[in-house]
């Protein structure tokens, strides 16, 4: 599908923004697991979401949605308890969701059964030796085709070994398929983490009764999982909407002159919102109100005012905290006044497409003066931009960020495979519509 986007004359409204994948995926893995039903309520529906829930039901895991009596839309997910999954009869096949393949690695590593995990060629050609590593340092047997999926797990005979490793790289999905894995293991599992990566698995483990130790050492976190001697209890979660799908609005809101945009029930787990932190120190007008802990995540709303904004450096531990944010980022960054610099992100090379290759050659079609670094980019600003037809790259955050910036970019410009949204948000052009004014 190829979506025409026009210049934005004001854009204002209210949304709610659909729920967070990466909580969703985790939730649901965990409440597999755990003994008894859980619920997962408003969970994210999507590709990648549907992925994890097509390889859990192939797992035996029962997957319903939620009796008509709950007062919001939800799954409820019967439990097999740790050691009650079913040898699956084919691949479990991920589709194009990292997070599925990567986590669920970390869990199918201590099963009593052999299985296969395999995506689509997209997720084929993404690096999988960042997690087959440390599971085998685990003792787990774990074979990935020349460092990708598919990936072929030999049934673990013994538990699994704990383990003490500093992650190369700050990922939350190869810190999360450790954890995952530390639930078979006959010792602690311990991670570093170079700078905090989001922590959603660890406050679900926890709520689920996983004792975890979390420390701060310099900028590097350490968490410490003693595996449960107990079952894990099931899971009540309400899941927040997604930092990262608000994320299109909020630069929007602050790019387009006279917006006004409120975004509720947004998830703010800090270590998601990075963006803001940026976009503050650029000078945008960011309010969050109304914030409060549900489901075990802080949720608030965002209230965003278009603002003149100016160039700043972003390295080091942000680059973790907006490592999805740096597509739409880089929209603002050719709005703002000055030099834009980004430095600590070549991990934007490996995300669904190359995030600083493709994304700044697309952008630079629209006429941005922006150009790559080895590890980043370096954005000048601020430029009109033109409408002119550009390329999802086959990757969603490239899609919104794209449509972002044809709101601001004189005349017409078509995305072609703009449908590639529907990976983490189906809706987007839709809500998209509903708060520009043409
Ligand atoms: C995710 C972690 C990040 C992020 C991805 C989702 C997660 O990936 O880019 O979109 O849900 O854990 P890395 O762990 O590769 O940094």
């Amino acid at each position: 599908m190829n979506q025409v986007i026009r210049s934005a004359k004001a854009l204002r409204g209210v949304l709610r923004v659909p729920s967070d994948r990466s909580i969703t995926v985790r939730a649901a893995l965990i409440a597999a697991i755990a003994e008894g039903t859980s619920r997962i309520r408003a969970p994210l529906d999507s590709d990648d979401t549907q992925a994890a829930l097509n390889c859990l039901s192939a797992l035996g895991v029962n997957i319903e949605p939620l009796s008509s009596a709950c007062d919001t839309l939800g799954l409820q997910v019967r439990g097999q308890g740790l050691r009650g999954l079913r040898a699956p009869s084919t691949a479990l096949f991920c589709n194009a969701s990292g997070t599925t393949m990567r986590l669920m690695a970390g869990l199918m590593a201590g099963q009593a059964f052999d299985s296969v995990l395999d995506g689509n060629e997209q997720l084929r050609r993404r690096p999988m030796r960042r997690v087959t590593e440390p599971l085998r340092h685990m003792g787990a047997q774990i074979e990935d085709t020349d460092g990708h999926a598919p990936l072929r797990v030999r049934a673990a005979l013994h538990p699994l070994r704990g383990l003490d490793y500093a992650l190369p790289i700050a990922s939350a999905q190869v810190k999360s398929a450790l954890l995952l894995a530390g639930l078979y293991a006959d010792s602690a599992v311990i991670v570093r983490e170079p700078a905090p990566t989001r922590d959603h698995t660890e406050r679900l483990l926890r709520a689920v009764g996983v004792a975890l130790d979390v420390n701060a050492e310099g900028e590097a976190t350490v968490i410490k999982l003693t595996p449960p001697s107990e079952p894990l209890r099931a899971l009540d979660v309400l899941v927040p909407a997604d930092f990262s799908s608000a994320a299109f609005f909020i630069v929007a809101a602050c790019l387009v002159p006279s917006a006004e945009l409120r975004l509720v029930e947004v998830g703010m787990n800090p270590t998601r919102t990075g963006l803001l932190n940026a976009l503050r120190a650029m000078g945008a007008q960011i309010q969050v109100e109304n914030v409060r802990e549900e489901g075990g995540e802080p949720v608030g709303d965002i209230v965003v005012k278009g603002s003149a904004l100016r160039g700043i450096e972003v390295s080091g531990a942000l680059v973790p905290r907006m490592i999805d944010e740096f597509p739409i980022f880089a929209v603002a960054a050719t709005q703002a006044h000055g030099v834009t610099v980004v430095r600590n992100a070549e991990e934007l090379r490996v995300k669904e497409s190359n995030r600083l290759e493709g994304f700044v050659a697309e952008l630079r079609k629209l006429g941005a003066r922006i150009e790559t670094t080895p590890d980043g980019f370096i954005a000048e600003g601020p430029t009109p931009l033109s409408g002119a037809v550009v390329s999802a790259l086959d990757d969603h955050r490239v899609a919104m960020a794209l449509a972002i910036a044809a709101l601001l970019a004189h005349g017409e410009t078509t995305i072609l495979g703009a449908d590639c949204v529907r990976k983490t948000y189906p809706t987007f052009f839709r809500d998209l519509a509903q708060i520009v004014e043409a």
